[in-house]
């Protein structure tokens, strides 16, 4: 038999990727080991979105192999695999095999190849790593199920790798969808789906739109929480926020992605939206959904971002006082526009900018979070607490992470609870049982 391990790096499009790795892998008779000294097969899902995230795999593997010599199989999938594709192979030394983020599906292919002591690569643009069947999926025992509707994008903001890494837009049908929904449902007694997608809103199949999606996956019995990741500014309209505001199931959680607060900066970015356009949008959708929470990301020290834009970054952060923000210093990736740009920030400028946003940011969910106590919440329970093992975590319709007494302990594991919040960070919240 054939034990493997898959290690994941990146964001939730790779989490679900890995699943269906394992899934493919286990119906076809291979283990899943959780030791790494049990593994034959290392495989690397990794990420590149930013600089250091790219560099972690080099130094993975170095540690691999030099606690396990050649006797294992390593594959490198993923991000990094598509964007660098068979250049990884003079980059690391016996590496057994490569599979882009479109290539998923054919890692036992892969793997034979290895095995019998050749290599693999195969980084091209399939679709049928979007059509591997919900059976074949290992949802890892987690109560919420990661469904991509989309794969791919077409934006090319000048910093982002992802275009280049994901292949084009290419949009599921709705059909599938929904087939996967349902399954997992049967199947896992799954209650929330996150709807996936570099730019959910530009689904789009057979004249079918994100807002179809939405319709159509509100319907199907038995769910009862519906997210979706990510949403892009510029295609945020009025008539997405009405299916979300009168959805009993769709969460009122929004994750906006603004990057910069200022037009000069968002202009060299190429995101095709200026902050009075971000503003209006904000603006309509609390006006729909005033409770709604909203979150974002942030890049500092993008190529010519002058102290004012910085400042027009702070201003906007205040004006909306966001529940969360995801914020990060600018990467040079290669391949991309931004690559070209003159005027580079000097880290200690980059550090400090960031450093400046973060501790704002922490002021703000100190506050939004110490709102929150006393009142009660309907959490979704997902695990126990990492941290301690009396303590069950789990999120709120927000997206909030809460953390409570376990009581009747772990068989609330994808259930769903009242948590009353008795004391917070600006990190965390903590509460008992109702
Ligand atoms: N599809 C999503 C983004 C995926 S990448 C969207 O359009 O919002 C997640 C986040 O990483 C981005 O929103 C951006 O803030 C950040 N990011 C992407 N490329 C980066 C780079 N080169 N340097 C720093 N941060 C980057
Ligand atoms: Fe990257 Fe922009 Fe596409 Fe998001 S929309 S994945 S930031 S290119
Ligand atoms: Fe995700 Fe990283 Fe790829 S953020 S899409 S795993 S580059």
């Amino acid at each position: 038999m054939v034990n493997f391990k898959i290690e994941t790096w990146g964001c939730q499009m790779n989490e679900y990727d890995s699943q269906k790795m394992a899934g493919i892998l286990k119906s076809r008779g291979y283990n899943e080991v959780e030791k790494e000294e049990d593994a034959d097969v290392f495989i690397l899902n990794t990420c590149s979105v930013r600089e250091k995230a790219a560099h972690k795999i080099f130094t993975r593997v170095g540690v691999i192999r030099k606690k396990f010599g050649k006797g294992k199989i390593i594959g490198i999938t993923g991000c990094v695999a598509s964007h660098e594709a068979d250049n990884l192979f003079k980059k690391i030394p016996n590496l057994n095999f490569v599979l882009g983020t479109r290539s998923i599906h054919l890692i036992k292919d892969a793997i034979e190849e290895a095995l019998k002591g050749k290599t693999f690569c195969d980084t091209s643009d399939h679709e049928e790593n979007l059509n591997i069947k919900p059976e074949q999926i290992d949802r890892k025992k987690m109560v919420k199920a990661y469904i991509s509707i989309m794969e791919g994008c077409n934006n090319f903001c000048t910093y982002c790798v992802v275009p280049y890494t994901r292949g084009r837009e290419v949009s599921r049908p709705i059909e599938d969808i929904i087939e996967e929904i349902k399954y997992t449902i049967e199947h896992y007694g799954i209650k929330e789906v996150e709807l996936l997608g570099q730019n959910v809103n530009s689904y789009n199949y057979n004249g079918k739109t994100f807002k179809d999606v939405l319709i159509e996956v509100d319907r199907i019995k038995g769910l009862k929480r519906i997210r979706f990741l990510t949403s892009h500014p510029k295609d945020f309209d009025e008539e997405l926020v009405k299916v979300i505001a009168t959805s009993e199931k769709i969460c009122k959680y929004i994750h906006l992605p603004m990057q910069s607060g200022s037009n000069k900066i968002l202009k060299l970015m190429g995101r095709k939206y200026t902050r009075e356009e971000y503003f209006e949008k904000i603006d309509m959708l609390r006006s729909y959904i005033p409770e709604a929470v909203i979150s974002s990301d942030f890049i500092v020290a993008f190529p010519g971002e002058e102290e004012e834009d910085f400042l027009l970054t702070m201003d906007a952060i205040h004006r909306i006082q966001y529940d969360n923000i995801f914020s990060f210093k600018y990467s040079p990736r290669p391949k991309t526009a931004a690559l070209r740009l003159k005027n580079e920030i000097p880290p200690e400028i980059a550090d400090k900018r960031l450093f400046v946003l973060q501790k704002y940011q922490e002021k703000v969910q100190a506050i939004k979070h110490k709102e929150m106590e006393g009142k009660i919440y309907e959490v979704l329970v997902e695990s126990v607490s990492k941290r301690d093992k009396t303590r069950l975590t789990g999120r709120t319709e927000g997206n909030h992470v809460v953390n409570f007494e376990a009581g009747r302990g772990e068989n609330l594991i994808g259930r769903f609870v009242k948590v009353k919040i008795i004391s917070s960070t600006f990190t965390s919240l903590k509460g008992i049982l109702v």
